[in-house]
């Protein structure tokens, strides 16, 4: 089987041949799973959505979808406050990311950001051979200051980050896009679960030109499957991310789904609100077993045992049907990454812990 691609490889550029590839979270068949690893929403999408997209599932989908989603992005920009002109729709946040190195980065251009974070910035990176320049978080991980003057053509910034959920003021991301010198691109995958309302960058991007916002449909609105995200930025980056997307990447159902969506905020709101409530009862109850859990603004949150393995824990979790991420690599290796499920998932989950420690239970 292996000798098959060892074989192919000389047909793939080198550095495809070299690079090993996104590795995302399991996703199960069973529906028996207490999946709390790829921090998908426990609560379904609202039920407008669900009917909007029944409504469009006829005879139209024979047609091609709208090339640039302008019924979606005069939605957004009317919620969002910006101009159409300002937003670009993408097959989830994934494929803006894409995009945005496609756009920026060449080969040995400097792509910086901090780690540990979302990994999907290294493949995207070593597919446009562009140069990986990483500045550690420090242990609370505050943004290092030393990020913005890494003279990268593109700099990441996830925020809240994954996986630790950890958020960085808007004073300092202001700070950023005005010190860096190329593009920042704030990656604001779970920011809809952050207390504060005045987390999120996208005013900055009026005042910063080199300033793209990356907004996704599947955490907060519940829309994992259907792949949908947002980039905010100056009419000039717009214009230019346009010219590198697939012609129709976003198809009918998506743009149906995102725009219903956007049409209840209320729903979100409210399932936000009870996510926040199970975070802070699942930062409790890991506490309360010893773990250090970082203060969190996301949809997840990240419990440590410093010094101690715990892939032995996502182990013995696996093998009760509870599904959690352990990210095996050096940093890491103390920490699990827990998505907060409903508060009956959470119940289990934290009973399941405690028989694993060998603890009774609270
Ligand atoms: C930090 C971060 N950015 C972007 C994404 C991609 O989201 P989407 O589903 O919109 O492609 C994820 C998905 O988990 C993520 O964790």
């Amino acid at each position: 089987m292996w000798l098959k691609f060892i074989v192919m490889l000389p047909y793939f550029r080198t550095n495809i041949a070299a690079m090993a590839g996104y590795v995302p979270g399991e996703q199960p068949r069973d529906d028996g799973t207490i999946k709390l690893n790829t921090n998908e929403n426990p609560y379904p999408p609202s039920p407008s959505v669900l009917a909007a997209l029944r409504k469009a599932t006829n005879r139209s989908l024979r047609l091609y979808p709208e090339p640039l989603g302008d019924s979606l992005r005069s939605v957004a920009a009317a919620v969002y406050g910006v101009k159409p002109e300002n937003i670009i729709a993408g097959n989830g946040s994934d494929e803006l990311l894409s995009i945005l190195t496609r756009c920026f980065v060449g080969p040995n251009d400097r792509v910086a950001f901090s780690t540990p974070t979302y990994s999907l910035y290294d493949t995207l990176i070593a597919i446009q051979q562009g140069e990986r320049v990483t500045i550690d978080y420090p242990p609370d991980y505050s943004l290092p200051e030393a990020l913005a003057a890494q003279n990268a053509a593109l700099t990441f910034l996830c925020n809240p980050n994954s996986p630790s959920g950890t958020l960085v003021s808007l004073k300092e991301i202001e700070k950023l896009a005005r010190s860096v010198s190329g593009v920042l691109v704030v990656d604001e995958a779970y920011v809809d679960f952050a207390e504060s309302e005045g987390a999120s960058s996208l005013p900055l991007i009026r005042a910063y030109p080199n300033l793209v916002v990356l907004r996704s449909f599947s955490k907060a609105f519940s829309l994992a499957g259907m792949r949908i995200g947002l980039g905010f930025a100056s009419e000039e980056i717009i214009f230019g991310m346009m010219k590198v997307k697939d012609s129709y990447n976003l198809d009918r159902l998506s743009t149906v789904a995102a725009t219903a969506a956007l049409q209840d905020m209320p729903w979100m709101a409210r399932n936000v609100r009870r996510i926040q409530r199970s975070r802070k009862s699942l930062t409790a109850g890991l506490k309360k077993m010893g773990y250090h859990v970082y203060p969190s603004q996301a949809n997840f949150v990240m419990a440590q045992k410093r010094g101690r393995s715990l892939k032995e824990v996502y182990e013995a979790l696996k093998q009760k049907q509870i599904l959690v991420r352990y990210f095996d690599i050096p940093r890491l290796q103390d920490c699990l990454r827990i998505t907060v499920g409903t508060p009956q998932e959470i119940k289990s989950l934290l009973q399941e812990m405690r028989s694993i420690d060998g603890k009774p239970a609270a």
